[in-house]
This record gives structure tokens, sequence and C-alpha cells, in this order.
């Protein structure tokens, strides 16, 4: 998968100066980005399962820093709103610069829609669609992603609008809250993503046991739930035991076990997400609605209260 971010603080994601771009007149982006290994344990980009990845070349990390793409001396991607208002929105010609270089880099001149391959624009705001375990799923797909960082009040909208003409473009959510600026937003993102690829979680079951089963096929055993509790050893520690049915052997005990506390603990702190579940004719089985009920959340048959 190739991965490219266009920001003003490169520096974030450990790329600094070695961040891609090249200003109007030189070509649009000047070449490869800087090696993956290059992040060297820095940034989100360089450490960890993602970092591994980028080092292997699984990922191809590319940080283009948008203010290269400026055309005044003081390098300005922001201006006052139309219509009055408080802050300042980034420039759609800084921007439109900015995709068209970074989208060249395809290797396709003109539009993307006849390439093959466009890839998928994600622009971060809190006015997009949720992001999802789901989502991350269907972008571990993709072999190209692009993620536009704002920052301020935002893009122009005609960037979004133009840039829709071209490939298909999300405007993606992590959360009901407002951070300063889209990069923690593709940090978390790439996150989700990336360690959903093949190769990168090592243990490629554990993806499917996670909080909202979040494989990239079909789904887990856990879809819709969040993880019950986990534990390792010492067997006893300052006096609390490991239930004693982990220490079981028998598989499909500890398998409905480890359900029932899914069931339990996304009754108690996400009974929307049960909700949901429910609401899937596969969703729930006997056994499940059975601890649903006891948990004080009837689901199902008469007892519908949800
Ligand atoms: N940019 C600012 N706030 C954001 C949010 N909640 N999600 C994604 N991008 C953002």
């Amino acid at each position: 998968m190739r991965v490219d971010i266009v920001t003003i603080f490169p520096d974030y994601f450990g790329a600094g100066a070695g961040a891609t771009g090249a200003g109007p007149g030189s070509g649009g982006v000047s070449g490869p980005g800087r090696p993956s290994e290059a992040f060297g344990g820095v940034g989100p980009l360089g450490v960890s399962l993602i970092g591994k990845a980028g080092a292997r070349g699984d990922i191809d990390f590319r940080v283009h820093d948008l203010r290269k793409w400026a055309t005044d001396v003081h390098h300005t991607v922001d201006d006052t709103p139309f219509g009055g208002g408080p802050g300042m929105v980034m420039k759609p010609d800084v921007w439109g610069a900015a995709l068209d270089a970074v989208l060249a880099d395809a290797g396709t001149p003109g539009r993307l829609a006849e390439a093959g391959t466009p890839g998928r624009l994600v622009v971060p705001t809190p006015s997009g669609v949720p992001f999802s375990q789901d989502l991350a799923a269907a972008y571990a797909k993709e072999s190209r992603l692009i993620f536009a960082c704002g920052r301020y009040e935002g893009i122009d909208s005609r960037v979004v609008a133009e840039a829709r003409t071209r490939l298909p473009v999300d405007e993606v959510s992590i959360g009901d809250y407002v951070l300063a600026g889209g990069e923690v937003a593709v940090a978390v993102m790439l996150e989700a993503i990336c360690r959903l690829l093949p190769g990168v979680l090592g243990n490629e079951r554990s993806a499917a046991d996670d909080s909202f089963g979040g494989g990239v096929g079909e789904g887990g055993r856990m879809r819709g739930l969040l993880e019950g509790p986990v534990y390792t050893r010492p067997r006893s520690w300052r006096g609390i035991e490991v239930p004693s049915v982990l220490l079981s052997g028998d598989h499909g005990v500890i398998a409905r076990w480890r359900r029932d506390e899914s069931l339990r603990r996304t009754a108690a702190v996400r009974p929307d997400l049960v909700s949901r579940v429910a609401a899937d004719p596969d969703g729930l089985d006997a056994r499940d609605r059975e601890v649903l009920a006891e948990a004080g959340f009837p689901v199902g048959g008469e007892n519908m209260a949800h």
C-alpha cells in the first residue's frame, strides 16, 4: 500500500526536511518520498508495527509539506473566510497544486479516473463521517490512500468538490471533538488501517478477536462487540486469581466465556452497540440473549426492549 500525507507539519510524522514536494514549475512531487526506514523510530510512522511495515517496504509512506506549493515569499497557506467569521481557511490554489502533484506522481497525468487505481483521498474533519473498524478494513484494501491534513477552520470546500471529479474522496471524523488539525486523526486512522494489512500484525487472528471484530474479511467472532478482560501470568497477583475457566484447556468453553464477558462489557458501557448487533438477524444466539437478559439488557423475542 502507498500512503501519501499532505500537511503543513511534516515534522509531526517524523518526516521533517525529508518531506517530499516541489514548488510550481519544478514538476510536482520530486521523486520517491523519504524511505520509511528513514523515519528511524521517530513519529507515528516510524515506530512499532507500522514502523516495521514501512521498513520492510510493505507500506510506502510519503509525507509532503503543503507549504512547498505556496507561491508567495511567506509560503502562505491560509486566508480570511468569505462571509466573515473567526479563524482562517486554507487556500484552494495551494491545495489544488499540491493534490495535482501528488496525484500525478501515480504516473498518470490528467484525470485519474482513467488511470486504473487513483486511490482514495481521505480528508480528516470533525464534519466528516465517523471513522470505524469497518472503514479501517475498507481502507486496508485500497492500494493507495492520500490524506489531506487541514488546519485552522478547514480547507476551502471547493478543493474536495473538485477532487471528487477525479477520484473517490471521503471526509472522515475520528470522534465528536475538535482537534487543532488533521495530523493526529491521520495517525489514528493509519494505525487502525495498517495493522489490518497482511503480515503487519503478526498474529492475524488477533484482529478478528479485537473489539469490533475487525478483520479485513468477514469480521471475527467479536463483530460489533467490545473485547472482554484479558489475563497473563502469574495466575495469582496481589490476591486476585485469573478466572479458572481460562486454565481449563477447554477451548469451546473458553470461547463461550469470552463471548459472555464481551456481551456483559458491551451492554455495560456501549448499549448502542448491543442494539446494533441485536438488529442483525445473525447477530445473537440464544445464549447471547440469556447473558444480556441477566445483564439487565433483554433483547429479542417478546422481551424486545431495545
Ligand atoms: N480535525 C479536527 N478535528 C477532527 C476530528 N474530530 N476528526 C478528524 N479530523 C479532525
